[in-house]
């Protein structure tokens, strides 16, 4: 049987087909109906789900079940969305409405945990018993593996790493609370100190960094030291085998990864550091994992 999975974003809502060997084998995305509510949402994905069955002449009897990832935090015991902010989802019951309209049955997961679950059997994290899986947009997300599943938190809430405080009275990040791992580790931070330098974007800052532009240079580094101090915090919690970072950040490669392995080495309590990696499952992990964690 076949798995259907939607990486619902801000921007897109991406999603696809999963064969038994774990290989997209058809996908699609359509813009996230921004501002116009739920039920908007739900008929989106609904002519999604059906048109990439559709042009790929698979029919929905091959579809064993369907799995939802958001960025958020989520109550898998319910499957309700509990805060999403970015898609304006609070409390929402998704798996109930997106089950009711697909008539299949879905589960909801974080994409971060998603994204996780994905480098854990097709990726970066395969073979690991100890993980940490951190991808760097927009926000921050992180999917956990401990004992060689993913962790989906003791309450069944997901672990939300990006929000762990990183300066007391900080910036205000977009969850209401001041100074979260999220406001200085994220794309935004450099899209937002490259702006007053000129420099347009969390790609032509690092451009411009590797560059040789002092200025950018100097944005960079303070990056590379906030983030190395946040993934330090997070090997001395876990003590993990490996970190894979993922997101459109680890697109900076080894001039992101050298000077961030040096500042995490230097900084946690061990003697060594575990192995950093760029993640393997690439921009379609969010729906890989979703259609791996139906049913
Ligand atoms: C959300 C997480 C999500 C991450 C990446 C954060 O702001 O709180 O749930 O995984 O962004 O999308």
């Amino acid at each position: 049987m076949l798995r259907f999975g939607f990486d619902i974003g801000g921007t897109n809502i991406a999603a696809g087909v999963l064969d038994e060997q774990n290989r997209l084998i058809a996908k699609d995305s359509l813009k996230f109906p921004r501002g116009q509510g739920t039920p908007e949402v739900i008929e989106t994905c609904a002519r999604l789900y059906r048109s990439i069955l559709d042009v790929s002449g698979i029919g929905d009897e091959r579809i064993a079940g369907v799995g939802v990832a958001v960025p958020g935090s989520v109550d898998t015991r319910t499957g309700t969305v509990i805060d999403a902010h970015n898609l304006g989802f609070h409390h929402t019951p998704l798996e109930a409405l997106l089950k009711d309209r697909l008539q299949k049955p879905v589960r909801l997961i974080n994409d971060a945990d998603a994204a996780a679950l994905a480098e854990l059997r097709i990726g970066a994290l395969n073979g690991t018993r100890t993980a940490v899986l951190i991808t760097i947009g927009t926000g921050i997300g992180g999917g956990l593996i401990l004992n060689g599943e993913l962790f989906v938190g003791g309450r069944g809430n997901g672990t939300e790493p990006g929000h762990m405080i990183l300066r007391n009275g900080g910036l205000l990040c977009t969850c209401g609370v001041n100074g979260c791992a999220e406001v200085y580790c994220s794309a935004t931070r450099l899209e937002r100190d490259g702006a007053p330098l000129g420099i347009l974007g969390t790609r032509a800052l690092i451009d411009a960094a590797r560059n040789g532009d002092p200025a950018a240079k100097r944005v960079f580094d303070a990056f590379i030291d906030d983030l190395g101090s946040y993934l330090a915090s997070i090997v001395n919690l876990l003590d993990p085998e490996r970190i894979a970072i993922g997101g459109g950040v680890c697109g900076a490669g080894d001039f992101l990864l050298d000077p961030l392995r040096e500042n995490v080495g230097r900084k946690c309590f061990f003697e060594t550091c575990p192995e950093i990696v760029t993640a393997t499952a690439g921009n379609d992990a969010g729906i890989i994992g979703a259609a791996l964690s139906a049913c």
